[in-house]
């Protein structure tokens, strides 16, 4: 008995190796380009002038993507050149200026060629976590909309909208998630700043570019947007840190880690990389292995920041 399911093993296996059908055209090798941003923590100051925390790497890589960091102050060419070669865009959080700073110029820059992809039918997804939902509200209103919206350190579960529902974002979410999404505190947040619900449904921009999908009330009472999709173009924003939910554990910080937050952190990441699949764009094999993360090693920085490890550049 035991030798007939070991064959049947092999037999199955070599089903696997054989071609599958073709079927769909979707990129299964895609790449996400991650944005770097100018280090502010001035305790990482002496490691490097730009970084990504290796959370979101892995947050990406957890989808099923390879990541290539995206250096800032690079020629516009050359950035032009990345674009058609990536898969994708996640914008980071942190704390820089979101008009003047290096990151968001350059941020600008991908998001007005994603919008020229995407009119001209190449899906391009932008992901923005925190700042990177921030910056993703400033490119669409074309000005700073932000007001106080104080949630840091505390762990919510959405207030989702009639939105959400029919949303694409949530569209593969088992019924029980959406409903542990709305009920326990899955959602980490860690922000000063944010959109309010009356000021985001009152820009004529915002509401005819973005559904909101949650709001949340911050401390001071302030309805804020939390999670937001484009309705024409797939672009996203979350106000909260999906990343945290798997790959930070600094016992300084309330980050959600039970299984339902793992699994939420699991099927955005996933969803994120499966838009990335529609993108035709790609490297050259030889642009491809020098541009990726893998020529990096991260640094260990669990004794100075809330970041285990963080890539500098
Ligand atoms: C980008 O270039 C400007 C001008 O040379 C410089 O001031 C700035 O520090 C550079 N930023 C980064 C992130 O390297
Ligand atoms: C959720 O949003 C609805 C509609 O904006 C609002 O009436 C309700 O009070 C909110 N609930 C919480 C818990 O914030
Ligand atoms: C964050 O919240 C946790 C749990 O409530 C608490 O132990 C910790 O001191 C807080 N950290 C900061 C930086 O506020
Ligand atoms: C943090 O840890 C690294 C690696 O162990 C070490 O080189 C560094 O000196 C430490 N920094 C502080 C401020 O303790």
């Amino acid at each position: 008995m035991r030798l007939r399911i070991a064959a049947l093993l092999v037999a199955v296996m070599c089903v696997d190796a054989a071609p599958l059908p073709r079927g769909e055209t979707l990129n299964d090798r895609p790449v996400i380009g991650i944005l770097t941003q100018e280090v502010s923590d001035p305790n990482l100051q002496p490691y490097g002038g730009t970084y990504i925390p290796s959370s979101y790497v892995n947050y990406v890589e957890s989808g099923g993507a390879r990541v290539i960091p995206i250096r800032l102050n690079q020629t516009r060419e050359e950035h032009e050149k990345i674009f058609r070669s990536i898969n994708g865009i996640l914008f980071i959080g942190g704390a820089v200026d979101l008009e003047t700073s290096d990151f968001a110029r350059t941020a600008g820059l991908y998001f007005r060629l994603a919008i020229k992809a995407n009119d001209e039918g190449e899906p391009f997804p932008i992901w923005g976590t925190c700042l990177g939902f921030q910056l993703l509200t400033v490119q669409v209103a074309g000005q700073n909309l932000l007001s106080k919206t104080m949630a840091y350190n505390i762990s919510m579960p959405l207030n989702l909208t009639s939105e959400a529902q029919s949303s694409r974002m949530f569209a593969g979410f088992p019924p029980e998630m959406l409903k542990a999404l709305s009920e326990e505190p899955l959602t980490g947040n860690f922000h000063h700043y944010g959109v309010t619900e009356q000021v985001f449904v009152g820009n004529k921009r915002l509401n005819s570019f973005f559904n909101v999908l949650s709001t949340n009330k911050a401390e001071n009472g302030a309805v804020f947007v939390s999670t937001m999709e484009g309705k024409k173009y797939p672009f996203y924003g979350v106000q909260w840190h999906p990343e945290v939910n798997r790959f930070q554990w600094s016992p300084q910080y309330s980050f959600p880690h039970s299984k339902n937050a793992v699994r939420l952190s699991s099927l955005l990441a996933e969803f994120f990389v499966n838009e990335g699949r529609r993108s035709s764009h790609h490297f050259s094999q030889q642009e491809e292995s020098r541009a990726l993360i893998y020529n990096y090693n991260p640094v260990y920085t669990a004794n100075v920041s809330g970041y285990e490890q963080v890539y500098f550049f």
